[in-house]
């Protein structure tokens, strides 16, 4: 089963593949997903730091799930794990983790790790590290896409203390990124970004 298969693997009630086989939930907003414009999400992506007391659906975060599977990886081994932090204890360790960030205690919380030992590869080892460095990150910006594609918001905590994130998730993989997700509770315009004239350094 592929991430691409994730539409069949919803409607075709086979609870056996089923990340969360709790009740079937047929998304009422399917249309507008399959609609959903990449270049929109991307341009209208704002971080947002203030929740709604809102659970995420099962369904949504299964398609936030294998939009992070579909991320580029190097060699293609997935040099990345990802946990989903359920937990109200091991989420309030975050939040100390992240330097007391308050909002780091969300209604879904995804830490990305490095995982260097799936990467097979024959290069020395901070060239693999670099890469599950990479892999983690990648994934976890195609999850915040596909969190804003789905009518989610987000925001990315890198400011942690890898050591105290291990502990809390009682890991030896260092995180890369925590990344926060939730309904959120108004919507903010997308920050300025530089012009593409100051972005570019053609040579
Ligand atoms: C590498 C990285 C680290 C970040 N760390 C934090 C963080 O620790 N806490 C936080 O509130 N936001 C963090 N952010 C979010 C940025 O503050 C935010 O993306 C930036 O202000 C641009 O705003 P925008 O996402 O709305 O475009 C981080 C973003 C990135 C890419």
């Amino acid at each position: 089963m592929y991430p691409s298969d994730i539409f069949s693997r919803m409607y075709a009630g086979d609870s056996s593949t089923k990340l969360y086989p709790k009740k079937e939930e047929a998304p009422s907003e399917t249309d507008d997903i399959l609609q959903t414009n990449l270049f929109n999400v991307m341009l209208n992506r704002r971080s947002q730091r203030k929740f709604e007391d809102r659970e995420i659906e099962d369904w949504k975060l299964e398609m936030i799930f294998a939009a992070a599977d579909t991320a580029p990886t190097a060699g293609g081994f997935q040099g990345f794990e990802v946990y989903h932090v359920k937990n109200l204890d091991v989420k309030l360790k975050l939040v100390q983790a992240a330097n007391n960030q308050p909002y780091v205690n969300a209604p879904v919380v995804l830490v990305f790790c490095m995982n260097p030992s799936r990467v097979k590869m024959n290069f020395p080892p901070h060239i693999i590290k670099k890469f599950s460095v990479q892999d983690a990150t990648l994934a976890a910006a195609y999850a915040q896409l596909a969190a804003h594609a789905l009518g989610l918001t987000s925001v990315w905590i890198g400011m942690i203390d890898e050591q105290k994130v291990m502990q809390a998730l009682v890991t030896d993989l260092t995180p890369a990124v925590i990344l926060c997700l939730g309904y959120s509770q108004k919507m903010l315009h997308p920050k300025p970004k530089r012009k593409l004239t100051e972005l570019i350094n053609e040579i």
